[in-house]
């Protein structure tokens, strides 16, 4: 039988801090540890929940689950001529991770420090942040595929790449758990520094290195963004919803000084942090939860609160921007 544990205390697993209890949850140091835990007959028929940093979730209530606490370990690299081949257990720390391939003299994750959560994570929503995504800088995974008890490689098509999305959010949502992923970060290095803020930030540095870059992004996401450890958070609350280029076109004329990029097929990103601000939430709170004074896009938990509060919350916030600018802004997190 696994080592299980039952009523198990979930707040120092999602960076919002909930209080919630799961029914059954396991920590998972190796493969053999995940297979012992989903065949122990306690758990049979039960929903799995696999948390990594918990850095993506809103917990809303006591899970009827077992969850998988996902802290398998491992780093690994080869060069091959045209990148390095980086390979990171599921449970390493994503920002770890960037750092330690950038002191290693393996530069390429730099755009995506001090993203939190886990390496196994990373892929589930395809972070992204300052100019990179992680499928750009990916090659493989490995997971455990329940449909089939078996082991699996899966490669970038194969794992459906969007922004903010992929296979894990989507077809095969509930039937892969990521034990390790194998990351590309290509040779001869090239610095992204396409991304305004992040070219400003760097001003007096005519040729930064991966290093600076990171030191940059760090400095950035300090000041934007609340630190999980002192106040609960998830990073962005909602993505960016891409409108059509007719209601791109339409909303600008109204408002033109609206945040927004053109896609390459010609549709348009509006920045939902943008949009909150404009309805007036910035700073808002709402007992113990509120939205981040710095950066509407962020949700906060003072403490002492409860999931379904935040999601109330949000509620209300996609509500107003929906009926002021006729776009619905979705959350980013999962919601369980
Ligand atoms: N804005 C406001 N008021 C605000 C916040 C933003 O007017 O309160 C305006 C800004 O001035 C700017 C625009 O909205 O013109 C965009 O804001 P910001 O740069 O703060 O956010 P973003 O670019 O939309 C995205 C990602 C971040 C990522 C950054 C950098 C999403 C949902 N968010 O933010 O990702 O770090 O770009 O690449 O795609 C995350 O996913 O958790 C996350 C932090």
């Amino acid at each position: 039988m696994a080592d299980l544990h039952e009523f198990y205390p979930l707040r120092r697993h999602n960076t919002f801090g909930f209080d919630v209890r799961a029914r059954f949850a396991a920590h998972v140091r190796s493969e053999d540890d995940l297979v012992a835990a989903l065949a122990d007959p306690r758990v049979a028929g039960l929903p799995v929940l696999v948390l990594g940093g918990g850095s993506n979730v809103v917990l809303t209530a006591d899970l009827q689950a077992l969850v998988l606490l996902m802290e398998i370990p491992g780093f690994s690299a080869r060069a091959s001529e045209t990148a390095w081949l980086v390979t990171a257990g599921a449970g390493e720390n994503w920002h770890a991770l960037v750092c330690r391939t950038v002191t290693e003299g393996m530069p390429g994750l730099e755009n995506l420090a001090l993203i939190p959560g886990t390496a196994g994570a990373a892929p589930i929503q395809n972070i992204g942040a300052y100019g990179v995504e992680l499928r750009e800088r990916f090659a493989s995974l490995r997971a455990y595929d329940r449909a089939s008890g078996t082991f699996v490689e899966l490669d970038a098509a194969q794992c459906a790449f969007g922004y903010r999305d992929s296979l894990f959010k989507q077809a095969g949502k509930d039937r892969y758990i990521i034990t390790a992923v194998t990351l590309r970060l290509p040779r001869p290095w090239q610095a992204v520094l396409g991304y305004a803020e992040l070219a400003r930030e760097l001003h007096d540095e005519p040729a930064p290195g991966a290093a600076a870059i990171l030191d940059a992004v760090v400095a950035i996401r300090s000041r934007k963004l609340p630190d999980p450890t002192r106040i609960g958070n998830a990073g962005s609350f909602f993505k960016n919803p891409v409108v059509s280029a007719a209601q791109g076109a339409a909303l600008l004329a109204v408002h033109p000084g609206m945040a927004h990029y053109t896609q390459a097929d010609g549709r348009i990103k509006l920045a939902a942090g943008w949009l909150i601000d404009q309805c007036g939430f910035k700073g808002v709170r709402d007992g113990a939860v509120g939205v981040y004074e710095k950066q509407a896009l962020v949700l906060v938990h003072h403490g002492g609160g409860n999931g379904a509060q935040l999601l109330a919350l949000s509620t209300r916030i996609a509500d107003a921007v929906q009926a002021r600018f006729g776009v619905r802004i979705e959350p980013e997190p999962v919601v369980l």
